[in-house]
């Protein structure tokens, strides 16, 4: 995987003329490394249609490949019609729809399994970090999500403050860059070796400092991502660090 490594995660957001006029201003400039985007899922034969150097991820998936499951999505109908990625675990998933540990671990092993390249979020909420538990409970999430795991080059951790996440507070350089040591021990010990990217209001304006961290290997943006021109001044600014 090259790195940096800057993924946009789009949420629930665009219509298909957002969509259309995304990827062609992207398309239209010299980019300076391969961008990763995740839309929503009606969105995705559009985005892989128009991708250009993109790389075109899912927001999710369920952990069944088939059966009677309705309204979810299968990893290998997914990787069958050429997305690359998905994220499995953000925040957004495991508190407003209660996704368990136990549930993301599945998630993990099948997409996996189907081929996909997995982006597992992780991170503490504004109360836990403030009694000290940030390392601990980012280090379950590990445990919990990655039980089991085999050995797989298709691996990405995404270290993501719940308190920074859409509400303009960055973790700072400082912040971001302890919570990813302790990540990069933990994986060391299991033998991983994968890239840890940082999220939570990524802005052109505050790229550059958290990307020069050691052990920050790039960025999971969420609102700053839906702007074409943003997400190319984040693009850039990460690749040309001074
Ligand atoms: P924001 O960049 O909007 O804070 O969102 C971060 C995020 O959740 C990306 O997955």
């Amino acid at each position: 995987m090259k790195l940096p490594l800057i993924i946009g995660n789009w949420k629930m957001n665009h219509l298909t003329e957002e969509v259309k006029a995304f990827f062609s201003d992207l398309n239209s400039r010299p980019l300076p490394g391969t961008p990763w985007i995740a839309p929503q899922f009606i969105h995705l034969p559009l985005a892989l249609e128009m991708k250009g150097e993109a790389k075109i991820g899912a927001q999710n998936c369920h952990f069944q490949n088939s059966g009677a499951f309705t309204g979810e999505i299968a990893p290998q109908a997914l990787k069958d019609l050429g997305v690359d990625f998905t994220l499995i675990g953000h925040s957004e998933r495991r508190s407003l729809f209660k996704e368990s540990g136990d549930f993301l671990n599945q998630k993990v092993l099948s997409a996996l399994a189907a081929g996909l390249t997995v982006v597992y979020c992780v991170g503490e909420s504004l109360g836990e970090r403030e009694n000290g538990t940030t390392n601990s409970v980012v280090e379950r999430q590990l445990d919990e999500g990655l039980k089991n795991l085999p050995a797989t080059e298709k691996l990405i951790i995404a270290y993501e403050p719940v308190w920074a996440i859409g509400t303009g507070k960055t973790a700072t350089p400082q912040q971001a860059q302890d919570t990813h040591t302790s990540i990069a021990k933990y994986l060391k010990n299991r033998d991983l070796d994968c890239p840890i990217l940082y999220g939570g209001s990524v802005k052109p304006s505050n790229t550059a400092e958290l990307m020069a961290c050691p052990n920050i290997d790039g960025a999971l943006v969420g609102g700053a991502s839906l702007s074409s021109e943003d997400f190319y001044q984040i693009l850039d600014k990460a690749h040309n660090l001074d």
